[in-house]
């Protein structure tokens, strides 16, 4: 009998594949059937055995839906299981760790209880949008990231005199580390972003280092582009050479991978941890290392 076995929810199906490999573990498929309205009903393909049951399933749009089928696995599993590990490559609602205006719900906190409640020993993240999210889960969890993995992606392309490049303060580290891995330099711009509106500038004024130099713009993630566009367009006009994007999670929403084109950025380099058309990086082996 193997150790584990893995449980791949709709929305990870080619990442849990990859995973149960590297694990050498039993795959099990789950039937998703979404009723008219709106209703999800999984089913588990297969028979469960009695071991160590990693959930699989990233919390990408349609987050509500992908969140409540992945509870619903869990709960599941739970019944043979003697250990339920999920994996939650991209966490939704992470960004909603704290009330940043009065009266807003922490819905992350809403959602580690949820995890907990429904029988989740442990809990497997990658690049979540801030280590205060993990705090809510009374559990055991931890945050791995892709930032090396991406980085061997980049270190085949050939970049002139790179610089990795924060768009806001609040990515300086990641942008740190990954350029530690690329042996190369960083510098962190200065974002604002309106919390009612949504609307994003960029407040530094002069970077001359940028200069002739390719830029590696880093961020855990991409929704609308707004943020990548706007630093994209703020950095061609300090007349660097080209820009590429590197992120965890390319969620690519309304037309933004065209705008982000249109902004001027050569090309998007994203992991699998939402399947889609620039996620060029596997992460399984950094999470099949986090398991064992
Ligand atoms: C913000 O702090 C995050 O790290 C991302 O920069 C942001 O959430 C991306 O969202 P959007 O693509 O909509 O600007």
């Amino acid at each position: 009998m193997t150790k584990f076995t893995v449980i791949s929810g709709s929305s990870s199906k080619d990442l849990a594949k990859k995973l149960a490999k590297r694990l050498g573990a039993n795959l099990l498929k789950s039937q998703l059937r979404v009723f008219p309205d709106g209703e999800s009903k999984i089913t588990l393909e297969g028979k469960l055995q009695k071991n160590k049951i990693i959930v699989i399933q990233s919390t990408y749009p349609p987050v509500d839906e992908n969140l409540i089928q992945t509870l619903s696995i869990i709960s599941k599993a739970k019944e043979y299981g003697t250990e339920i590990i999920a994996v939650i490559p991209y966490m939704g609602y992470a960004r909603q760790d704290r009330e940043f205006l009065p009266g807003e719900v922490i819905t992350m906190k809403v959602i580690a209880n949820l995890f907990k409640s429904v029988g989740t020993s442990r809990i497997i993240v990658v690049d979540i949008h801030s280590m205060i999210g993990l705090k809510y889960f009374n559990i055991k969890s931890k945050n791995v990231t892709a930032i090396p993995d991406l980085v061997k992606y980049f270190s085949k392309l050939k970049l002139k005199n790179p610089l990795v490049v924060s768009p806001d303060q609040g990515g300086k580290e990641r942008a740190k580390e990954f350029a530690k891995f690329l042996n190369t330099e960083y510098i962190s711009l200065e974002k604002q972003r309106d919390r009612k509106t949504g609307k994003v500038e960029i407040k530094t004024t002069n970077f001359n280092e940028v200069i002739g130099r390719d830029l590696i713009l880093v961020d855990d993630m991409i929704s609308t582009g707004g943020s990548i566009i706007k630093a994209t367009e703020f950095l061609k006009k300090q007349k660097c050479a080209r820009v590429f994007v590197a992120c965890t999670h390319a969620l690519l929403r309304n037309d933004a991978e065209k705008k982000i084109k249109k902004a001027g950025v050569t090309k998007i380099i994203s992991t699998n941890t939402i399947p889609g058309k620039t996620s060029l990086v596997d992460v399984s082996g950094t999470i099949a290392k986090a398991i064992i």
